[in-house]
């Protein structure tokens, strides 16, 4: 039976352009999910959107002196293009620049304002005399209370994910002049966090299925207690509150994204026509995916449910795959000393596939990994092209060199052949059960071991010789290897959605890979099938693209 599946990922902050971590902890593991339950038959809705307000996007205007949503406008651009040349399949990427989001938050803000759990109240917020302004979120750094690190900012701290009080802040500076900004009371609106806390500790304790670090996590946070908190700012740029009197102030950024994930599904419905369509994601029956990396998870776990369950009605996370980080050679990530691999460089120069092949084998599912050039290089050289593209290329070629350009028929098959369609099917469950409990590294283990056995029988069973002295013989061989090369594209289709494309056509089949679906049997190819003149999947990479990136990171 299909089932529905609501695919929710992290908005980025339209600031700036996408890096290998966030590709590494959202973009992709999503994607592959998506695509596999897409090609289950699975009813599956993928949103996300641009993050387009709040101090990320204040501060880098008044840095580049122009306003927030020129430096919008470029990124959300930049994004859409990205997605479309990495293959990330969202059905619909939009922002929270719109209409419509605007009107979906501002009325969740009145429902929660009109129940309760939304209540005005005077707020410490730090204020630059030297400005002359009140320092949002971003605006002030200092020394985290909860775990030291330097950096923390005057929401959230990176380092230990906790969310905070500007006046939690050790030794507060204002980032634009550097002075000690004075703590002053400003009027604004706290969303009753507290009123939810023994309900989601209840909640997040039955979540057995969460990765534990998720769910440890917020636990922990739990209960440490639940203190309300203000979700209106004193800003210019942002939505603006639905009540009088708050005229120079904008909702709090973290409180309107989130809403993002409803307000994205209704845009969706809307566009295609069916007003009504997102219900079926947000009030039926529905599993509803959030992917992210580490730093998002308090909003993801704590915040946005309690605001669902305030406003009632609409489905409660059923998961949150939140990845840990990816560091670059062996460093932390950071967006400021510019240490990261930005996504429109590296698609620049690369295909789109060994990256979502490394971010995959790589992926900080249970702990922080590490992208390197070196590594790049050698997972690209070793096990795409050596192992799986060679695979496909000696198959491919010695059927169309020895069997007239057409897929082969079988004699008897031998107890070798059945053990490797064994495995294929054995290997292509694996990968599904892997992939639906979000646990994508290993499902492309599976994939590859795959690929590992299947040259290993090409090996010794070597048609090359067979087709000397046994033409039935070498014909079995390719018929049976050939199988297992479909059984692959299958297993690698929500990882390697280009290749899988690409080999599906070279396997002699008409149409698109996403309307096969998630099928293989070993009968798949008919004998006689014309096969097109095979091409190598991949392309080896010249060791020198590792000191050449060094080169680049350097300057
Ligand atoms: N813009 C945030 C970030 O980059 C993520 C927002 S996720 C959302 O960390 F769901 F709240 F939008
Ligand atoms: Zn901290």
């Amino acid at each position: 039976m299909s089932e529905r599946i609501l695919v929710a990922v992290a908005w980025p902050y339209a600031n700036g352009s996408i890096h290998v971590g966030q590709v590494a902890g959202a973009y992709v593991p999503a994607d592959i999910f998506a695509r596999y339950h897409r090609l289950k038959g699975n009813e599956v809705l993928m949103v996300s959107g641009s993050d387009s307000h709040g101090t990320p996007l204040t501060l880098e205007a008044e840095k580049r002196g122009t306003r927030p949503e020129e430096i919008f406008g470029q990124y959300h651009a930049e994004f859409l293009d990205n997605w479309d040349r990495l293959g990330i399949s969202f059905d619909l990427f939009t922002s929270t620049h719109t209409a419509n989001h605007h009107q979906v938050a501002q009325d969740m803000f009145l429902k929660l304002h009109e129940a309760g759990y939304i209540y005005p109240g005077v707020m410490h917020q730090p204020y630059c005399e030297a400005d002359g302004r009140f320092l949002a979120d971003r605006y002030v750094e200092g020394r985290c209370p909860h775990c030291d690190a330097e950096g923390a900012r005057g929401d959230q701290c990176d380092s230990c994910g906790r969310t905070l009080d500007p006046r939690d802040l050790v030794n507060m500076t204002c980032r634009v002049c550097g002075s000690t900004p004075e703590i002053r009371e400003t009027e604004h609106f706290f969303l009753k966090l507290s009123a939810f806390e023994q309900e989601l500790l209840g909640w997040v304790r039955k979540q057995r299925h969460w990765r534990p670090n998720v769910r440890n996590f917020t636990i922990g946070y739990l209960e440490g207690g639940l203190n309300d908190r203000a979700i209106t700012r004193d800003i210019e740029w942002g939505i603006p509150v639905p009540l009088d009197g708050y005229e120079g102030k904008r909702i709090y950024v973290w409180f309107e994204a989130v809403i993002g994930y409803l307000s994205a599904s209704k845009e969706w419905a809307a566009h295609g026509g069916e007003p009504d369509r997102w219900r079926s994601f947000w009030q039926d029956d529905c599993r509803a995916y959030y992917f992210m990396g580490k730093d998002n998870i308090p909003f993801h776990t704590i915040i946005w449910p309690a605001m669902l369950t305030g406003y009632g009605g609409l489905n409660l996370p059923y998961d949150v795959p939140a990845n840990e980080f990816l560091n670059l050679e062996g460093l932390k990530l950071s967006t400021s000393r510019d240490w990261a691999v930005w996504l429109p460089d590296y698609l620049e120069r690369y295909e789109p596939d060994p990256l979502r092949y490394v971010l995959a084998a790589n992926m900080p599912e249970t702990s922080d990994s590490d992208f390197s050039w070196r590594g790049y290089v050698r997972a690209n050289n070793d096990e795409l092209v050596a192992t799986y593209g060679n695979l496909v290329h000696r198959v491919l070629t010695m059927s169309h060199r020895n069997f007239d350009g057409r897929a082969p028929e079988k004699g008897r098959l031998q107890p070798e052949d059945e053990a490797l369609l064994a495995a294929a099917r054995a290997r292509l469950d694996e990968t599904a059960d892997s992939i639906s409990g979000c646990q994508f590294r290993a499902g492309l283990g599976s994939a590859m071991a795959l690929a590992q056995e299947a040259n290993r029988y090409l090996d010794r069973k070597a048609p090359w010789r067979q087709i000397k002295t046994d033409r039935t013989a070498a014909a079995t061989t390719l018929w049976t290897a050939l199988a297992a090369v479909n059984c692959l594209k299958v297993a690698l289709a929500p990882y390697l959605p280009f290749s899988s494309g690409k080999l599906h056509s070279m396997l002699g089949f008409d149409g698109a890979l996403e309307d096969t679906g998630w099928r293989w049997s070993p009968d798949a190819i008919a004998p006689g099938q014309p096969l097109p003149k095979p091409e190598p999947l991949f392309a080896k990479l010249d060791e020198a693209v590792i000191e050449q990136e060094a080169a680049r990171a350097q300057s």
